[in-house]
Formats: structure tokens, sequence, C-alpha cells
């Protein structure tokens, strides 16, 4: 196939499919190899070209599962598509490396993983905002290298997040988790932008607000504002939560970093091209107090020249969704995507996509992005 490792389940399945990289768990093996596939899957941790997958994909391939460090577009599925692909699922619930309107036009359903990595992220999120905003890896940093010499009144005095207002980007599944997080956990204040009002979060946090207002404390809230420059006027904290388009990318350029505050913490836990890094590394130097707290690259995996060396900014390697439950989560979604339209079932549409966890998971793709351009019938319960 390719020079890289690769070990194959069940070679006598009626349907080949490729996964391009080993998945956490058992379940979604089992569930491939109950659908009858045989599958094939790299154990190399090196990341596989695209020429390198188009290898694997050879012949005779019906269905892959690949990663978002993967090109998958007009090359991969048109190779897939020549070797009787029938379906693609990505591993991650982001899909800015799929061009769904190239699998679209060869009729190759695309699917994702949704659902399962929306608390494990948001948590990350939180993380690297203490990370940011209580200086927790520069403290690290210095305790390891012995400098630590006793208790000082001065040491490492960071930001007091309790009671101030955080900023969100993008107020979808993870944004809303880490609102949720924000305002209950830390009594902190939302702003938020998104092309549409979120009224499922207001509500949240205005129900919260009242019960803090009946216990007598100060009550939050959480309002859409008209703009991003809004948001990040206003922010001591903004986080990025909304997904890589050609919209979006840069939506954190130089112009906009001069609009927060200098003491702010900007966090981005969603895709790396969002923030103009090197504009970002400029902002960061110039600004001592300022801080960034990132998950995610801009050239992922590699960084800007000069981030690394920034006192000022946490840098961590893309595990917003690194939980053991996450990852078996996303890989039993996958793997349903690609075993239910191998077997003809149709598409799930229910926001809940637990029932896909369970011992008996329903006869749907749990979620296909391009269902309705290819007509895929839905799931009636
Ligand atoms: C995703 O699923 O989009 C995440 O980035 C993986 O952690």
């Amino acid at each position: 196939m390719t020079d890289k490792e690769w070990t194959s389940a069940n070679s006598a399945g009626r349907w080949r499919v490729v996964v391009t990289k080993e998945l956490p768990g058992e379940r979604w093996l089992d569930i491939l190899i109950g659908a009858d596939c045989q599958v094939d899957m790299c154990t190399s941790e090196a990341l596989l070209t695209a020429e390198e997958i188009e290898a694997a994909i050879g012949e005779r391939c019906d269905g892959a599962i690949g990663q978002l460090t993967e090109p998958w577009g007009k090359q991969l599925f048109g190779a897939l598509k020549g070797a009787g692909g029938k379906a693609y699922s990505n591993y991650a619930v982001g899909y800015n490396n799929v061009d769904v309107g190239a699998a679209t036009e060869v009729e190759i359903p695309v699917g994702n993983t949704p659902g399962v990595l929306t608390e494990t992220t948001a948590e990350t999120a939180v993380g690297l905002t203490f990370a940011a905003a209580r200086r927790l890896i520069e403290a690290d940093r210095y305790m390891r290298s012995g400098r630590f010499k006793g208790w000082l009144p001065t040491l490492f005095l960071g930001e007091l997040l309790w009671r101030k207002t955080v900023g969100i980007i993008g107020m979808g599944r993870i944004g809303s988790a880490y609102a949720r997080m924000m305002a209950e956990g830390h009594k902190m204040n939302v702003v938020y932008y998104d092309p549409h009002r979120k009224e499922e979060i207001e509500n949240y946090v205005s129900a919260y607000s009242n019960f803090l207002k009946d216990r007598g404390e100060e009550p939050v809230w959480c309002r859409r504002a008209e703009s991003i420059e809004d948001v990040l006027g206003e922010a001591d904290v903004v986080s990025l939560h909304t997904v890589l388009n050609e919209n979006t990318r840069h939506v954190i350029n130089r112009e906009r970093l001069a609009l927060m505050k200098d003491n702010a913490i900007l966090v981005n836990s969603s895709r790396g091209p969002l923030i103009d890094e090197a504009a970002l590394v400029d902002h960061c130097r110039e600004h001592p107090g300022f801080r960034a707290a990132l998950d995610v690259f801009e050239d992922e995996p590699d960084m800007k020249p000069g981030l690394k060396d920034l006192e000022n900014v946490v840098i961590v390697p893309h595990i917003g969704s690194a939980t053991g439950w996450t990852r078996k989560g996303m890989a039993i979604l996958a793997a349903s995507n690609v075993a239910a339209i191998l077997s003809g079932y149709p598409v799930w549409h229910d926001e809940d996509i637990f029932p896909f966890l369970g011992d008996d998971p329903p006869k749907a793709a749990p979620s296909i992005v391009n269902a309705g351009e290819l007509n895929i019938p839905l799931y009636h319960r």
C-alpha cells in the first residue's frame, strides 16, 4: 500500500475500508466488522501525504476514515470514487480539511463526529484560559528550573477572572458549553458574536442569573454583540469557537488585536488560521500584560517564528478533544457513519448523538454533512 505500516482486520469482509490512523477503543472496529468490512488501518504515527492515501485506496476501496491533518479534496475523492468508494468520515467534528463540494460532486457522503467533543473541548478552553490568566506554565517552568527561593508577595501576579467578562466568537455547541462553564463556575458575564442570536444560551444564563438573585448574589448576563469588534473591546477574555472557512480565516488580525484590552487573554481551541499568528507574536511582544493560550496553530504542526519564545503565550499540541472517552466516541461515530452508508441506512438528524454510544445504536449514520445535497433519506424514530 505505502511504505508506512498497515494492519488488516477481517480480510474476508465484503467492503474494504481504509482508516488512515490507528483509532482508540475497540468498538469502532467491531462496528465496521459487524457491517462486513475488511479494515485496513495505518499504524504509523507519521502523517500520510495525499499520494500515500491514494496508494492505500488503491483499486478497490468502499469507504475511508481520514484525519483532520489530511487534504481530502478532489484528488482523494476522485481516487476513492474510482475505487468504488461510497462513504467517507472525518475523524473530527471540524471538517475544514475536507472539500465537501468535491465529495458531493462524486456523490460521496461525508461524515463528521459532533457531540462527543463538546464538553471535553470546552474544558480544554477553560484550562487554557486559567493557565494563561494565572501564568501556570510560566510558574511551572520557574519551579522546574530551581529558581523558586520562597514565597513572595509579587511572584507571578496574574489576572482574577471572577465577575469579569468573557467574550466568545462563535456560539455553537462548544462555545455554549464554554460559556456555561465560565458563567456558572466563575460568575463571568458573557458577550458573544455569532451571525445568529443564540437564545438557548442566553436563556440558560438568565435562569442562572435569577438563581443568583434569589440567593442575594450579584446576577450575571449573556448578550449577543453587534460585531466582533464590540466583543474584543469589552471582554477580558476572548475565546474562539467558530469554524474555519474563508470568512473566518484571520478573524483575529493585527487591527482587531489592537482593539483588545492590554491585559486581555486570547484563547484558541478551534483552528489555528483563525488567528494571524505572526501578528499575534508581534502583539504579545509589544504587550507583555496580554496573554494568549493556543491549542491550535496557523501552520500546524509548525509555529510562526518567535511564538515559542514568548513567556505570555501558552502552547499545547491540539489536545482540545484529547480524553479517552471523547476519542473513543469519535471513533464510534466515524465508524458508524461509514458502516451505515455502506449498509444503506438513513441519516440521523437529532442533536443528541448519544444513542450511538449505547448498547442498541440506531440503524442510521450519526452525522453526514452533505446528506441534503445527496438526498440521503433521514431517519425516522
Ligand atoms: C475536531 O474534531 O475538529 C477537533 O479539532 C479534534 O480535536
